[in-house]
Formats: structure tokens, sequence, C-alpha cells
């Protein structure tokens, strides 16, 4: 009931009776009362005012299940969702799930991460209180060899729904999944999968977003946060909200021809190496070029010197 009158309040945005309340979700005034007083322990600030109602006039940045949902609109994506106060990573925690048959578009998130892992074996620094972890787990009837391309698909979502809640186009994409803030990183995706011969079991996208992050230990001098950019805090849930919205709006593309042909142009709108020179940093292969843009595929189109076009599928690329 409390993520219910929570989900009301907060859609409503100004007083919402009691009795209204008690007829949309067919309980007790009590029942209410409990839920509200429930909200008000766990930090929300409620006005109550006779003839009125309740109205929510604060709430905690809680990575809690009532606070995600009360900003989710999706139809899948997060729907069923598991929250942990702590944890060792959310993409284990999601891989466990996955073998329990957790359903398709599961989210788990985490306030905090003991083992948070990044790409290429590195750890993910995981503090408690200021950034978003969290694994989307999907069981996509699609090819293996497709499945990388749904980073991608992530990064871009993170991208535009950053994008929203700063109310600005300030975050872009570094290739292949970085989102970018003013050329710092903002935020990471590490995709993991289990496969057999040429069917998916599962896809398990973790990413890392630094929201309300004030500071960074000096060896991250290369990453920001929200904060850091605009100045000011912002709300956890309601960033992991959008980021489910705009993941599901863009996976229905993907579904469709299982590559990025009817997502290329947005993901290249937000690539920030976009007509930019870039060092590719291939093992025992390392050359400069310009940056193109993707193809369908999510490979990095850049022309080297001698007018030669590579496409670039995996590797690093230094801005
Ligand atoms: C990168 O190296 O850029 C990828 C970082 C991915 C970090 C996220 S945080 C949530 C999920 N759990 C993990 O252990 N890693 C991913």
């Amino acid at each position: 009931m409390k993520d219910e009158v929570l989900a009301a309040l907060r859609e409503r945005g100004g007083y919402v009776s009691g009795q209204e309340l008690c007829d949309r979700f067919s309980v007790s005034r009590t029942a209410i009362w409990k839920a509200v007083s429930k909200l008000k322990e766990e930090g929300y600030e409620i006005d109550s005012v006779p003839n009125r109602g309740y109205c929510l006039l604060t709430s905690p940045d809680a990575m809690t299940e009532a606070e995600i949902r009360s900003y989710l609109h999706t139809e899948k994506m997060g729907k069923s969702l598991v929250c942990f106060a702590d944890t060792d990573s959310t993409n284990i925690q999601a891989k466990l799930l996955a073998e329990q048959n957790a359903p398709d578009g599961t989210l788990v998130c985490s306030d905090q991460q003991t083992k948070g892992r990044g790409r290429r074996g590195r750890a993910w620094d995981s503090p408690p209180g200021e950034a978003i972890y969290m694994s989307l787990l999907l069981r996509p009837d699609i090819h293996p060899e497709h499945a990388s391309m749904l980073t991608l698909v992530m990064g871009m979502a993170v991208a535009d729904a950053i994008n929203e809640l700063m109310g600005g186009e300030s975050a872009g994409i570094k290739w292949p999944n970085d989102v970018v803030l003013k050329g710092k990183k903002v935020s990471g995706t590490l995709t993991e999968m289990s496969t057999e011969m040429d069917c998916i079991h599962y896809v398990v996208i973790g990413t890392g977003i630094n929201v309300n992050t004030q500071k960074f230990p000096k060896e991250l001098d290369q990453a920001t946060s929200l904060r850091l950019a605009a100045g000011h805090n912002f709300r956890r849930a309601e960033l992991i909200a959008l980021c489910m919205k705009y993941f599901e709006k863009y996976y229905a593309l993907f579904e469709r021809t299982e590559d990025l042909s009817l997502l290329i142009d947005e993901y290249n709108r937000l690539l920030v190496n976009r007509n930019r020179e870039v060092r590719v940093l291939e093992p025992g292969n390392e050359y400069t070029g310009l940056a193109l843009g993707i193809n369908n595929q999510g490979e990095l189109l850049v022309r080297r010197e001698n007018g030669r076009v590579d496409e670039i599928y995996a590797g690093e690329v230094s801005v």
C-alpha cells in the first residue's frame, strides 16, 4: 500500500483526500494512515490537512522500491524490481536471479556495492548514497553475436535520460558506451551474458551513473557527476526511471531489426567522437583517424590518413 500511496501523491503533486485514496485502492482510512506513517518514518515529509488530505512535500533520495516505482511508467523494463541497501555487485545479483527464472526486464539496484566491477576487469568504485548501480536482466530472442549492441542501446538511454533530467543536451556518448558530460565520464556499462550455441539464456546490462558525487579519488580524475556538472543534486530514483523509459523505447526498435539501423541517427547525434580525430588503441596497432560515426552493427567507422575506412568492433579509442 505504501508504494501505491507514494505513487498517487507524487502523481498528483498536490493534496489528495484520504477518501479518494481509500476509494482508489479499496482499503480503509486506517490502512491509508498506516501507509502515510510508514512513509514518514522513511523520511518522506507529508502534510496532512483536515478536509484537504495528504500532500507530499519532500522525499529522501532513497534507493528503494517504493521510490523508484513512484517514478516508473514502463510496460516491462524495471516492472520486476529488486533493491538492495548494500550488495556485492548488482550484475552478480542479476545473474543469480536469472538462474532462478526472474522475468525479462527485471531491474536490480543497490545503494552501494562492495565488489563493483567495470570493463576490462577493472573495479568500479561504488560508495553509498550518491550514485546509481543498476543491472537490467534481459532474455532477448536474438543471436548471441548481436547482444553486444545492447550495451550501446543502454548508453543512448542513459545519455537521453540525463539530458531530460538536466534539461539540456549536455550528455553525449564516447564510443562505444561511456556517457560523458563536459568531456568527463559520468556513466559506464558492463554487459555480461549466458549463451549456448546460437541462443541466449540471458543478458545482464550493468550500469553505473555518478549522480550526486562531489569528490572522486585522485586516480579517477577523468570522472564527473551530474552534481558536479550542474551544481545541484538530482533524484536517483527519477533518473533510474528515465533510463528505463528510454531503454524500453530503444530496445523495441533494436528488437525489430536485431541491429542499430533504426537507432543509428540518434546514436550518432549523441556521439561526442563524431567528426573528431580519435586515436585507435588496438593491441599492436595504434593509429589516429577521423571518427565518422557507427554502422548498423555498432562498429566505429574511422577514416585513416590514406583514406581507408576501418570498422572498429572492439578495443578502445581515446579522444
Ligand atoms: C565501465 O567500466 O565503464 C563499466 C562500469 C559498470 C559498473 C556497473 S555498476 C552496476 C553494475 N554492477 C557492477 O558490478 N558493474 C556494473
